[in-house]
């Protein structure tokens, strides 16, 4: 199995260079030049990165590929090719799109994501789990953010790569993107390796909130020191960066929220705490992230604070806590 790996490896390596070559020698790669100009990505980027394109056709990795004597089992292995339903041969997986290499934290490329160059869809296709491709364990960008991160003593988690590749470019090099929402415990366990404290600045949309406080709550109970970096208005973070930035991405990173105040302001978003049952519902989500506080001053600093905004009483507060903390 290792030796599988190892082979699958150079094979990857093979693609990310060919990838990148059609980008930056040849004629198809115009197109895909185009796309990243238009997003203000630049050539530096492009071969820090080693960005690519997919060719506009049907087997032209696959066919090149098996030409320089590349087994089709590695290829299929790789996901860099399937097989043709009719039995004759492989077509590439990937076909017009801008190529991301992704690596592990060892900077040994296990995959690619692949973007449409315009609305269609499926607007990102992935590499299918491989035996060196696992979503659950990759975190885009760490093999060249582990060094800032370990610096800045936190690393700023993001959605997509081409967050991260903003969020680097703009000069912030302690990112890692978690290739989508799902942020693992596995994730988790990776980044404490290298600081005690994750900074998660997904989209700033429903999809993004959400995924949001999902890992948060995977966090909680491992003692790293969390917040949250706010996109305003409905952005990601490239798109903040594009529209105001690296200065103004900065001063996001400086006013990021402490856990509980981002647990706290979206459940006063989106419950109305007007009604009685609503100060409940509010209070009994509260209860898990105040009963996470450790200090106890800055603990009861938040009791006192969600007594007064839901109007009750701070010993009903303290008590409900107190309940919630002994189990029952
Ligand atoms: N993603 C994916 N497949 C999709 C949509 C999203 O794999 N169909 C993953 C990608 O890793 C993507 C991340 O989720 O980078 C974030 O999704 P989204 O916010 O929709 O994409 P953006 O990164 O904002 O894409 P872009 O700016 O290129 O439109
Ligand atoms: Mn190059
Ligand atoms: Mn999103
Ligand atoms: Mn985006
Ligand atoms: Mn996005």
């Amino acid at each position: 199995r290792e030796r599988e790996m190892a082979d699958l490896r150079k094979v990857n390596e093979m693609a990310r260079d060919f990838f990148h070559n059609c980008l930056t020698m040849t004629h198809y790669g115009e197109a895909g030049k185009a796309y990243f100009a238009g997003r203000d990505i630049s050539p530096e980027t492009i071969e820090e990165f080693k960005l690519g394109f997919a060719p506009n056709a049907w087997d032209k990795l696959s066919t090149a590929f098996t030409k320089r004597g590349v087994k089709q089992e590695f290829l299929l292995a790789c996901g860099l090719s399937a097989e043709r339903n009719n039995g004759g041969g492989l077509y590439d997986r990937f076909r017009n799109r801008v190529i991301i290499p992704i690596a592990d934290e060892r900077g040994r490329v296990v995959g690619f994501g692949g973007r449409v160059l315009d609305d269609s869809t499926p607007k990102y296709l992935n590499t299918p789990e491989t035996i060196l491709f696992n979503k659950r364990k990759l975190l885009f960008g760490l093999d060249r953010s582990h060094r800032a991160i370990q610096q800045a003593g936190y690393a700023i988690v993001v959605e997509g790569y081409m967050d991260a590749i903003s969020v680097f470019g703009a000069g912030v090099r302690n990112v890692v993107a978690s290739l989508g929402t799902a942020f693992t415990a596995e994730h988790c366990q990776k980044l404490l390796r290298y600081a005690p404290d994750i900074y998660f600045c997904y989209d700033s949309d429903e999809a993004g909130q959400k995924a949001t406080i999902r890992a948060l709550s995977i966090v909680r109970d491992t003692g790293a020191v969390v917040r949250v970096i706010v996109v305003p208005d409905g952005k990601d973070p490239d798109e903040y960066i594009r529209k105001h930035g690296a200065d103004a991405f900065r001063a996001l990173v400086k006013e990021a929220l402490p856990l509980v105040e981002y647990r706290l302001q979206y459940v006063l978003k989106h419950v109305n705490y007007d009604t009685l049952d609503g100060k409940v519902k509010a209070l009994h989500e509260m209860l898990p992230v105040l009963a996470g506080i450790k200090e106890t001053a800055v603990r009861s600093e938040y009791e006192k604070k969600l007594a007064q905004i839901l109007l009750l009483d701070e010993g009903v507060v303290r008590d409900e806590l107190r309940r919630y903390a002994r189990g029952a």
